[in-house]
């Protein structure tokens, strides 16, 4: 049996720039590692000496020994990270966590609303639909952020935009001369949005103050709330069911979750 407490040393092969506070680290653990996850799935990160947190890697699947792991720098852990090197050392457990039901939505069309760093937790999902292109219908992905030099991974959306593999829109709230783009929150590009509400399932990631927005408007254009998907974040120490730091009610968000619709949530705090 393996010790889930124990971690694999990772290597930091390359870290990517993506906006002022957002970098994606690419960390190596070996090419005969036995690592994979699940889209949706989550890390415990260590950085020897000073502390541990959830990260979701933010793209599938682990290719030659690599996992890249997309952070915002928030607090202590994150910018002792933003300080480290090429060749630094980390800890990684995992992956923890339920992951994206692929098998769940499969025939069916797929929306993805994402704000800021929560694209890092629908891009490994949207890679994986990718990969099997055609067990799924319509596949559209509607992002927002609050400038256009906020918005990560704008290398991938370019490629993602002539795969013509799906259909994007971004927005963000202040624009500058050069944006092309929508203007306003995320949210409200669901106002335009024509879909069969019936044969859509929703991924929803972003921050907490554009959640509610977002779910409000796609019950009104009648999603089911079991169609409406998140990840929620907690506080995890961890990552495996013991500790309770993320626990709500009955439910632990690092074992039950981190992912769970719409209508589990409200099961879970109607009991509040
Ligand atoms: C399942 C899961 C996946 C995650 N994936 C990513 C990811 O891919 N990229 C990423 O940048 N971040 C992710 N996070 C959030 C990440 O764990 C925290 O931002 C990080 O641990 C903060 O550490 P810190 O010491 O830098 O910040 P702290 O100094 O601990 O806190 C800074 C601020 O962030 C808040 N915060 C800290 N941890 C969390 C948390 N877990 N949930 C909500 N708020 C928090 C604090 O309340 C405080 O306001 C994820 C969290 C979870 C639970
Ligand atoms: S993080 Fe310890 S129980 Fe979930």
């Amino acid at each position: 049996m393996t010790n889930e407490y124990l971690p694999l040393i990772a290597k930091i092969e390359e870290v990517k720039e993506q906006t002022k506070g957002i970098r994606t680290f690419v960390f190596s653990i070996g090419k005969d590692t036995d690592f994979s996850y699940k889209a949706g799935q989550f890390i415990m990160l260590s950085v020897f000496g000073f502390g541990e947190g959830a990260f979701s890697p933010s793209s599938f699947p682990v290719k030659d020994g690599k996992i890249e792991v997309t952070i915002a720098r928030v607090g202590k852990l994150t910018t002792r990270l933003f300080e480290m090197e090429r060749g630094a050392r980390v800890g990684i457990r995992g992956a923890f966590g339920n992951g994206f039901d692929l098998e769940r939505v499969r025939g069916r069309d797929i929306l993805l609303v994402a704000g800021g760093i929560g694209m890092g937790a629908l891009k490994p999902l949207l890679e994986a639909l990718l990969l099997d292109r055609n067990l799924f219908g319509r596949i559209d992905l509607l992002f927002g952020t609050r400038t256009p030099s906020d918005m990560p991974f704008k290398e991938d959306l370019e490629l993602w935009e002539k795969s013509e593999l799906l259909k994007i829109k971004t927005t963000v709230d202040s624009p500058d001369g050069n944006w092309k783009g929508d203007v306003g929150f995320v949210s409200l590009l669901l106002d335009e949005y024509k879909t069969d509400a019936g044969k859509t399932t929703a991924f929803v990631c972003g921050p907490p103050q554009m959640l509610p927005s977002v779910f409000e408007r796609l019950l009104a254009k009648g999603f089911n709330t079991n169609q409406i998907i998140t990840s929620l974040e907690r506080h995890m120490k961890c990552g495996i069911g013991f500790c309770g730091h993320c626990r709500i009610n009955e439910n632990y968000v690092c074992t039950d979750g981190p992912v769970f619709s719409y209508d589990e949530i409200e099961r879970m705090e109607r009991k509040l």
